[in-house]
């Protein structure tokens, strides 16, 4: 179904691709090189320099990047990887790829969905390896809390930023970019993020080993690319290990270059039409908004929203269905869904997560939402809790 026939009058989420990204693409196609080359350098350049960090590697999809940090990091059957349930699966799938085990940590509370520092201090064994932050719905972590705790028990730590780039922590030492804080970021370019190149990921490191690391395990364990015998630069290859097509193509690497240019502007829309859904929202007697207080430097991808006094969620989104809004819930958590539970202790109980999710909405949000269709979502909200 195309976009222009979808029921939605307001959908959750959109994209707008203009002329630039058409003309990117379309420049790729003429030149003929489609596979990793010039633009995907060219992106993972510019993505380095927007964290500020030295190496930057693109990668098939966010959950590519996810697995590539966890095999650059060694984690391995036996390794247990602390890491938050509220989260989509590829975050917890990322680890288990790698023979690793998943801890799944509970979240703050129903004012902050982000993972417990204090949870996961008391979920640390002798085998974790690791901890894999989410930064849900682009806040920020509470990452002074994530190294302190990483430090005193020499864990690695992951940032899954697939909600965040752009976002900025205000960590005690000063601004930071999320992605850059950890040992590795991982970024998603999915369809419905805010920058998107379709499918498309990015990995992120300041360290010089892991980079290697990655570089080789996302083609096949080579040690040259197609494009560096193509440019002359080698004529053979080695295999130093069994690794991954996790290779982006250029169309890609070409859209990414321009949506990368758009993703401040875009960030800076979205927190404008939470300030209004905020706004007017906040004092619904059947609603709680999480991240009132929440500091600056959110990306602002997701407006989740809980609801209070016994409201029945499947009734409340078959409303806003029925006067054209979609909504979704963000997430299912990972340590329900059936695939999971036979890798878990049997009492395997998360009682905030358990209890948020159960009660969360995710309303409509996008950077080129008219003030036409946020009045329609807060009306109609309004109207169903009436
Ligand atoms: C939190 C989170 N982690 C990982 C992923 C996986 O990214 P991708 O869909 O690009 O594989 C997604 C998105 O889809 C996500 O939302």
């Amino acid at each position: 179904m195309s976009k222009t026939e979808s029921r939605w009058k307001v959908p959750l989420a959109d994209v707008v691709l203009g002329s630039e990204e058409i003309e990117a693409v379309t420049q790729v196609l003429k030149s003929g090189w489609l596979s990793m080359g010039p633009k995907t350098e060219e992106f993972e350049q510019r993505f380095a320099q927007f964290l500020g960090i030295r190496h930057a590697f693109a990668a098939a999809n966010g959950t590519a990047a996810l697995h590539l940090a966890c095999e650059a990091l060694g984690l391995k059957e036996g390794d247990e990887v602390l890491c938050p349930a509220l989260t989509f699966v590829a975050t917890a799938n990322a680890i288990l790829y790698t023979g690793a085990r998943p801890v799944f940590i509970d979240i703050t509370g129903p004012h902050d969905l982000n993972l417990s520092v204090a949870d996961a201090a008391a979920k640390v064994t002798e085998r974790t390896r690791a901890i894999m932050v989410v930064h849900y719905g682009g806040y920020p972590c509470d990452m002074d809390g994530v190294r302190a705790l990483a430090a005193k028990y020499d864990l690695k730590i992951i940032e899954d930023c697939a909600h965040a780039p752009g976002a900025v922590y205000y960590s005690q030492e000063g601004p930071r970019m999320v992605g850059a804080i950890g040992d590795v970021g991982c970024f998603s370019f999915f369809a419905n993020k805010n920058m998107t190149t379709g499918e498309g990921g990015m990995v992120v490191t300041k360290d010089d080993e892991l980079a290697e690391r990655i570089r080789i395990m996302r083609s096949h364990g080579m040690t040259t690319l197609t494009w560096d015998r193509h440019k002359g630069h080698s004529f053979s290859y080695d295999v130093v290990a069994r690794g991954y097509n996790y290779r982006l193509d250029e169309m890609r690497a070409a859209l990414g270059i321009v949506q990368l240019r758009k993703v401040k502007a875009g960030n800076t829309k979205r927190r404008e039409i939470i300030l209004t859904y905020r706004e007017k929202l906040k004092n619904l007697k059947f609603i709680e908004i999480p991240f009132l207080g929440a500091p600056e430097g959110s990306t602002h991808h997701l407006f989740p929203v809980l609801l209070r006094d016994g409201v029945r969620r499947a009734d409340f989104m078959a409303a806003l269905a029925g006067q054209g809004i979609q909504t979704s819930i963000h997430y299912p958590p990972i340590h329900r869904f059936s695939s999971y539970l036979s890798l878990l202790p049997f009492d395997h109980r998360l009682p905030v997560t358990e209890e948020v999710c159960s009660r969360e909405v995710t309303l409509p949000l996008f950077p080129h939402m008219s003030q036409n269709q946020v009045q329609q979502v807060i009306g109609a909200v309004k109207n169903c809790l009436k």
